[in-house]
């Protein structure tokens, strides 16, 4: 038995914003990041529609890349304050997990962070308000999933919190959003949007609800990622749309180790100045889970549908999965993302000796390794990693070796 949850209306396509004008409520709280989508006109445009749908519009600003259990509490006040019928999320995924967070709190005010962390254990919500989501990155997917990130700073450990109920009402896929993002949050973002699609396609949990849009997903980002890196416009609104669908697949099928990893490695290096871009983990860790997971047999079968899909080649299950791993490396290079933690530097390039010295890895592997096995994420991974495994994975995505176990 299974569940399939997906937002009551998608709108899609450039120019869709205009959708805001058709929410009936009274009062909208608006919640963006750090400025984007104020440069780019688009708050203001979102203000206009929301009042002209005669509402009442609140804005929540600056809400930080990784949001903060305190940028939650702290919004999650001003709502409680201001009563809003209609939570909007403009931005990355940033602001709108943030808001998805803000909104738990919002409608019921004694639940801490803790109580919100307990997988699938938010109780109902919309007894205050609905949530309209609306991307400006092409990667998340938070528009239509059923999770959000929030992290831990004392800790440096970033949560997953997942329920059905946070799946926003209506999210709104306008590609006009995503045309003013910057090549390197382009490419990370579209890799985030390839994990998500080759992990859900191989998850434990994949059905045949799951796997059309996973595959659609996978064969739109081989067309079209590495054009929109490049300034192919017409790309970037595709890979608007095609991260969306990679959402839908994944939010349904669940994700793998490759996101347990990104999640305790993201933050935990955070007092070298080195925050590993969530897309960056994804990126250089995804190649490494391929091989590992590969040794279990089902997963190698489906790695080969996927090599089949993007016309990769290869004789056996064997060879499809050597060349997936070598097309997506190839992916990285074009879109400049280095393969390993080691060699990861300066505004997330390629260098020689990055931000993590060897021996802060080796020290904090451990944890790192514990917590990874810990994340909401593993459950639905092909294969279940020990803690010597895992330890075993990191490594070779800090050194890039070989997994060959
Ligand atoms: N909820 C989910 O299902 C899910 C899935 C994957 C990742 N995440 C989380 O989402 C976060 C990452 O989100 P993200 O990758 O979308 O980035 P982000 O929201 O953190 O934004 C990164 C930067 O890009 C800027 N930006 C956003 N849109 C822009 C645009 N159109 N033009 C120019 N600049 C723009 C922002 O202002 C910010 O400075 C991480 O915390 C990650 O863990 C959530
Ligand atoms: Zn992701």
């Amino acid at each position: 038995m299974a569940r399939f949850t997906l937002p009551r209306d998608l709108y899609h396509g450039k120019g869709s914003l205009e959708n805001l004008k058709n929410l009936k409520g009274k009062k909208a709280v608006i919640v963006v990041g750090g400025g984007a989508m104020k440069r780019g006109g688009f708050l203001q445009r979102a203000e206009d529609y929301l009042k002209s749908a005669g509402m009442e519009v609140m804005l929540i600003e600056g809400v930080e890349p990784d949001p903060s259990v305190t940028t939650v509490m702290n919004g999650a006040a001003k709502m409680i304050e201001f009563g809003p019928d209609w939570i909007v999320a403009m931005g990355g995924g940033s602001p709108i997990d943030a808001a998805k967070a803000m909104w738990i709190k919002y409608e019921y005010p004694d639940c801490t962070f803790e109580d919100m962390c307990k997988v699938f254990g938010i109780p109902e919500l919309r007894k205050k308000a609905h949530f309209c989501a609306i991307p400006s990155t092409s990667g998340t997917a938070t528009e239509v999933t059923a999770f959000s990130i929030i992290t831990d700073y004392d800790k440096g450990i970033k949560y997953p919190i997942a329920d059905f109920e946070i799946t926003p009402d209506v999210a709104i896929v306008d590609a006009d959003l995503a045309e003013t993002m910057p090549q390197k949050l382009t490419a990370h973002t579209g890799m985030d949007a390839m994990t998500h699609a080759i992990e859900a396609y191989v998850s434990t949990a994949n059905c045949d609800y799951t796997d059309p849009l996973a595959i659609h997903a996978i064969e739109m980002i081989q067309a079209d990622l590495v054009k929109s890196y490049n300034g192919d416009m017409d790309a970037r609104d595709r890979m608007h749309n095609a991260q969306c669908l990679a959402g839908m697949a994944f939010s349904n099928a669940l994700l793998g180790i490759v996101h347990s990893m990104a999640h305790k490695t993201g933050a935990v290096f955070a007092d070298l100045g080195a925050h590993i871009i969530h897309g960056a983990a994804n990126a250089m860790y995804l190649p490494k889970v391929i091989a590992f997971n590969a040794k279990d047999e089902t997963a190698k079968k489906r790695y080969g549908v996927i090599a089949d899909y993007m016309h990769l080649g290869g004789a056996n299950d064997d060879e499809k999965v050597k060349l997936l791993i070598d097309y997506l490396r190839a992916m990285n290079d074009k879109l400049n993302i280095p393969h390993c933690i080691k060699n990861y530097g300066a505004d997330s390039f390629p260098t020689e000796q990055g931000f993590v010295p060897e021996e802060v890895f080796l020290e904090r592997l451990p944890a790192i390794a514990a917590n990874a096995i810990g994340d909401a994420c593993t459950g639905s991974n092909p294969r279940q990693p020990s803690q010597e495994e895992m330890e075993k994975l990191l490594k070779c995505c800090y050194y890039d070796t070989e997994v060959d176990f």
